[in-house]
């Protein structure tokens, strides 16, 4: 049976038993930035399960996406390497949200198993566990199984458990004897055996594990069950291999094609290929991007390995990009986006396969070294840090290619390199070191430094403690309406005073989680108290417009772009706003425009921003954006512009989108490969910015007399009169130095009957110079012409009628003769030959000498 075909009849079970299918939740969490990766069919049901969100439907079936590349079952090495370790896979479940519960989600199974796809029942095996008396006799009672094949079985196989917290239950999982002889089978093999693999495993969700390592109960029981679809492909196909499926034959076919060698001879390269093929392009299609940190590294590991095992299938350059397509053949037909996202995709893994292979040699041949070095089994640590930090080798690459020779590494003292490393990097962050040497002196014993600047451009406060650093003041205030430059947004700026001091704030920055107040002016240590802050309003008015347009158009960025769109970076100031973007290809201007658009649509509906306090789960679960990898406390703050953006962010924003005014992007420019950056003004700036264009505009159409719709084509028509004129020119000069072709001949000497002319010319290409130099020696019966000229540097050219080249003599032996003289070279052709000099004088020398070094040549 075709895997489509298996996944297909999973589904149409499970509907005729009044399940809606759900279609899988992205592999790449977009709202969830804690979690790397879908891991398992229930992430997307979470919060059903907790009792947070009520359902559309009470039963459901799925085949969700997943990547797993941790974990206690999954280790990177062993993917390829074994026949059914992935680092991607799909889960096939089938769901009940409070509805049915243990007796329908075992007999559907069993009958599915046995009587729809006719699995032998004298291979099944079932466990539960211990503690679930329940499902220990509902399978006897309910199924046809022989009672002697179900087992009991302890927490750690049958207890069921998302993570350290989240819901989970009891499980019963269902194992299949893949062996040959079916009398061999033994119940102490299951769990513990290649031969029996688990195929099925049904959880009764009902309670919660709290951060405490306490359980509690849900309010209502669920079924969450998964199915690994490659396994039960293999089982159903007659394979012994989840790489000999349908799943992965095409890729794995495609594969031999590029190379000599045969996945018969040598399986596991394709097969880790194959993997990382999959896991890579449903990651990026789902907006996941190789990276140096978190997910992004993940993806970059994942690259690199494959390449290093295309290394041994003989890959010199990219290849895994060109199976991107295979995998659209296999599965676009239920996950489309691999196909839509096709070329994306190739792209990205074509350019980091590109920028790993330019190490990926220098390392190999490192490592080769490095083993012949060590002593012992052992590699150390600072080896394995420098292939990581010279050559970019993951860990676990270096790992896999050590357990190849039978070695293993230092993994401690690779860890003390990494630290030492991150130490020195520290001590070099100029920063870090001043924020420790500042001499607080202590005013008062207030210590919260609280910031109320959200709603207030003013307020009185007390003065905590201040140093003197750096020629500056540094205040420590008990409150402040200033923000502090975070986020990407600078901070305010304004002015601190009472009737003793006066001073300028010209920086705050949050340190040791204070707000430090950078100022200068008139300072004085008597009465220190009580202190006005006031900010520059104007400024934050700009900035605040700045900030909210950042978020439109971040927005406005994933709708025209796409999905995979990540901010990797954001300057929020009252002049402008930056924003960096992943996204592999220029912007082109079309797409500007309709980002453009999309921003000031939504400032013109002029929608009030709500700024709300929630806890992560919820702002997560409302599907705010958030930065992944970013460590948010239990509770955050969360921006919405009504249905269109919704962000995590402490900055300052304006209370409607209209108070923005008008959006222009000014800038878009590669910062990085797979970077952008754009600049965009808004309001009064963005105003200005449009009328310097206006005038410029003006300007140009006064110069060429024309109105807006002419200055196109009047540009392009003068660019192309320009052109014709430069021709013209050019076919006049040549045209005047023929014309002096009497007088060059008029001034020949003679070296017996050889003509010669040695002359300078007014040629300014070496095109007119061989143009003259043809004409003249197309005159001359016998002889040789040798006639300079300067560009920016000197030319000589040398031409001898065919006489002379066929009596032996050679323009190209004069040219080198003579191109040294002059400190440069020659050559060409045996009838015509050009020299390079240095200067004008050597050239002049040269021609001025020329009738005598040929007299010479010719008879010497
Ligand atoms: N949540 C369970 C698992 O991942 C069953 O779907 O195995």
């Amino acid at each position: 049976m075709k895997s489509n075909k298996i996944r297909q009849t999973f589904i149409d079970f499970f509907e005729s038993k009044g399940h809606v299918f759900v279609p899988s939740s992205p592999v790449v969490p977009q709202d969830d930035p804690t979690l790397l990766f879908a891991n398992a069919g229930m992430n997307q049901f979470k919060p059903i399960f907790l009792g947070e969100q009520s359902p559309s439907n009470l039963r459901a079936v799925n085949s969700q996406k997943c990547i797993r590349v941790s974990g206690k079952h999954n280790d990177l090495e062993e993917v390829g390497v074994d026949t059914f370790h992935h680092t991607f896979f799909e889960m096939l479940g089938n769901w009940s949200f409070g509805d049915y519960y243990k007796e329908d989600a075992i007999k559907w199974a069993w009958e599915l198993f046995t009587e729809v796809w006719n699995l032998d029942k004298n291979r099944l095996w079932v466990t539960v566990f211990e503690e679930d008396e329940e499902s220990y006799l509902l399978w006897p009672k309910i199924t046809n199984i022989d009672p002697n094949r179900v087992l009991k079985s302890g927490r750690k196989d049958n207890f069921w458990e998302m993570g350290e917290t989240g819901p989970c239950g009891p499980c019963s999982e269902i194992h299949y004897f893949i062996g040959d002889d079916i009398s061999k089978q033994n119940q102490d093999g299951v769990n513990n055996s290649d031969q029996y693999w688990e195929l099925w495993n049904l959880v009764f969700i009902q309670n919660n594990r709290l951060a405490n390592g306490q359980l509690e109960e849900l309010p209502s029981k669920h079924v969450d069950t998964g199915a690994g679809f490659e396994r039960l492909a293999s089982v159903l196909q007659g394979k012994l291999n989840n790489y000999s499926t349908d799943l992965f034959q095409p890729i794995i076919k495609e594969c031999e094609l590029l190379t000599d060698s045969t996945y018969k001879e040598n399986p596991v390269p394709f097969q880790v290929i194959a993997d990382h093929l999959r896991m890579l392009s449903f990651s990026i299609a789902d907006g996941a991007m190789p990276g140096n940190e978190g997910r992004g590294y993940v993806l970059r590991r994942i690259i690199r390995r494959a390449a290093r095992f295309g290394r041994v299938l003989n890959f010199e350059n990219a290849f895994l990009f060109k199976l991107v397509p295979s995998l659209g053949k296999i599965m676009g037909n239920i996950f489309p986006e691999i196909i839509e996202r096709q070329a994306h995709i190739a792209k990205i893994i074509k350019f980091e396969e590109e920028s790993f292979n330019e190490t990926l040699t220098k390392g190999l041949i490192q490592f080769e070294k490095m083993i012949s070095n060590t002593n012992g089994m052992i590699i150390s640590g600072k080896a394995a840090f420098k292939l990581y930090d010279t050559y970019g080798f993951p860990l676990d690459l270096t790992q896999q290619m050590a357990n190849e020779k039978k070695l293993s590494i230092d993994i401690n003292g690779f860890e003390k390199a990494m630290k030492d490393q991150k130490k020195r990097a520290r001590k070099s962050a100029k920063f870090d070191n001043y924020a420790q040497k500042i001499d607080w002196i202590n005013v008062s014993n207030l210590k919260n430094s609280e910031f109320i600047g959200y709603d207030t451009a003013k307020c009185e406060a007390t003065i905590v403690r201040y140093a003197f650093q750096d020629e500056k003041i540094y205040l420590v205030l008990d409150k402040t309406p200033f923000y502090a430059e975070s986020g990407g947004q600078v901070s305010d700026l304004g002015v601190i005073s009472n009737d003793r001091l006066k001073l300028n704030v010209l920086d705050v920055k949050i340190i040791n989680d204070e707000f430090v107040h950078i100022c200068e002016g008139e300072f004085s240590t008597e009465k220190l108290q009580k202190v006005d802050c006031e900010i520059d309003y104007k400024r934050r008015q700009r900035t605040k417009k700045n900030h909210t347009a950042t978020h439109l158009m971040h927005k406005a960025l994933k709708i025209v772009l796409g999905e995979h769109v990540q901010q990797a970076g954001s300057l929020v100031e009252p002049n402008y706003l930056r924003f960096d973007l992943t996204h592999f290809e220029k912007i082109s201007d079309t797409e500007i425009e309709k980002i453009e658009s999309i921003v000031n649509e939504e400032i013109l509906t002029n929608t009030q921003l709500d700024v709300s306090i929630m806890p992560i789960d919820q702002a997560k679960h409302e599907g705010a954006y958030a930065m992944f990898g970013e460590k948010y406390g239990e509770r955050v703050r969360v921006v919405t512009a009504g249905d269109f953006s919704k962000e995590l962010c402490g900055g300052t924003h304006v209370d409607r989108t209209g108070d923005i005014g008008f959006f222009k992007i000014v800038e878009e420019s590669s910062l990085a490969s797979g970077v952008r950056r754009i600049v965009a003004f808004t309001g009064d700036k963005a105003l200005e910015r449009i009328q310097k264009m206006s005038s410029s505009l003006n300007n140009s159409k006064r110069l060429l007399n024309c109105n807006e719709d002419e200055l196109e084509g009047r540009i392009e028509k003068l660019l192309k009169d320009k052109k014709e004129l430069e021709n013209q020119v050019k076919r006049n000069k040549s045209v005047g130095l023929l014309q002096d072709l009497d007088s060059y001949l008029s001034e020949s000497k003679f070296i017996d009957d050889i003509s010669v002319i040695s002359k300078m010319t007014q040629a300014e290409s070496i095109e007119e110079l061989k143009d003259l130099g043809s004409a003249l020696i197309n005159k001359i019966s016998i002889g040789a012409v040798v006639l300079g000229g300067m560009n920016e540097k000197p030319m000589l050219l040398i031409c001898l009628t065919n006489n002379l080249v066929e009596d032996g003599y050679s323009a190209a032996v004069i040219a080198k003769d003579l191109g040294k003289q002059m400190g440069a070279g020659g050559g060409g052709r045996p009838n015509m030959a050009t020299a390079g000099g240095k200067d004008e004088n050597g050239l002049r020398l040269v021609v001025e000498n020329g009738y005598d070094y040929l007299k010479n040549y010719f008879k010497g």
